[in-house]
């Protein structure tokens, strides 16, 4: 495997970092838990969470990878077992109710909750997002256009996660169309937000069937800036004379950037590993995940709404 797809993972993460000792995995799957201990070299796998706490006595860190559904379960084992920190993969529950009793109980007991909102460790979109907010380049945002696909909680709450870390407070405004590309329970949701200073955001859905999107674009006063390709390219036009109208301004061909994505979770666990040392506070938390939940139920109980009114 490539050193950038390594990083990738949670666990190739960890190593290249070279801080962090991972001494056990739990996976129910023999095959699976046997070709990821084989893969990585890890001593000691688990077919459950329980058996691997009890046999294990105590870790630093936990990372928690399972399939979305069981992660309020699996939080509430690991947080009796007091780690000093949790990386838990998105959505945090998709439940905001038992989102928020599972970080009470983290900062109960001290316990550091990271989620894997993994574009806030991105430093260069993180560059772009706050030239964004300063609007020294482009000036005023005036419309924000959001593409994805692969449900609301499942892809749409890195999404949330996104706008909510440019804009301090969105409302929705509407969400008229739904379609469950990838799961009954988790549709793929159309929606207008509005930002407290009046930017109007528009939430596209695509159809994951036909191919994975997740892409924003940023109208501003002097120029479009876009994150595409998943945010691992940023492209950034800015406004010209018209080369052949008079009077009129358009835009120039553009410059594209890559992103810092691909070491974005290096920089996730070097993070998890200073905030446990208590140097720096983490860049994505369980109170940043929840807002971004609570934004997505928002627009599904909207999307239920229209639905019932037009019944
Ligand atoms: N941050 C991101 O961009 C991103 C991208 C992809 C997936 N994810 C998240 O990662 C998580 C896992 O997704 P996936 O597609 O890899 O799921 P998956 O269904 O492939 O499951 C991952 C692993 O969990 C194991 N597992 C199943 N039950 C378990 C249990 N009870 N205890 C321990 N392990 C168990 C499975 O055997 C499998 O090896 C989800 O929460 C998903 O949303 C996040």
């Amino acid at each position: 495997m490539s050193a950038t797809r390594q990083g990738l993972t949670h666990m190739g993460a960890y190593r290249q970092d070279g801080r962090f000792n991972v001494t056990a995995c739990v996976d129910p799957d023999a095959g699976a838990r046997d070709a990821f201990q084989r893969a990585w070299n890890i001593p000691q796998g688990y077919d459950d969470l329980d058996g691997a706490m009890r046999a294990e006595g105590s870790f630093d860190v936990v990372s928690l990878c399972s399939p979305s559904p069981l992660h309020a379960a699996h939080l509430r084992q690991i947080i009796t077992h007091s780690p000093r920190a949790i990386f838990c993969e998105k959505p945090l529950t998709g439940d905001v109710d038992l989102s928020r009793q599972l970080i009470d109980a983290c900062a109960r007991r001290g316990i550091l909750l990271c989620v894997n909102h993994l574009r806030r460790w991105d430093n260069v979109l993180a560059d772009h997002i706050a030239e964004l907010g300063r609007g020294e380049r482009f000036g005023k945002i005036r419309s924000v256009t959001a593409l994805y696909n692969k449900g609301l909680m499942n892809n749409g709450s890195h999404m949330a996660d996104l706008l909510l870390w440019l804009f301090d407070d969105l409302v929705v405004v509407d969400a008229p169309f739904s379609t469950a590309d990838y799961s009954v329970s988790d549709p793929t949701v159309s929606a207008i937000l509005r930002s407290s200073d009046g930017t109007p955001i528009f939430l596209t859905p695509g159809n994951a069937g036909d191919f994975s999107v997740f892409e924003l674009q940023f109208v501003c006063e002097r120029g479009v800036v876009s994150f595409e390709d998943g945010c691992r390219k940023i492209r950034v036009r800015s406004c010209i004379p018209d080369p052949d109208f008079a009077g009129y301004t358009g835009l120039d061909g553009g410059e594209t950037f890559q992103s810092g994505l691909n070491a974005a979770l290096r920089n996730a666990v070097a993070n998890i590993y200073d905030a446990v040392q208590g140097h720096g506070v983490l860049a994505s938390t369980g109170e940043s995940a929840l807002r971004a939940e609570m934004l997505c139920r928002a627009i599904h109980l909207k999307n239920a709404e229209n639905h019932r009114g037009s019944a």
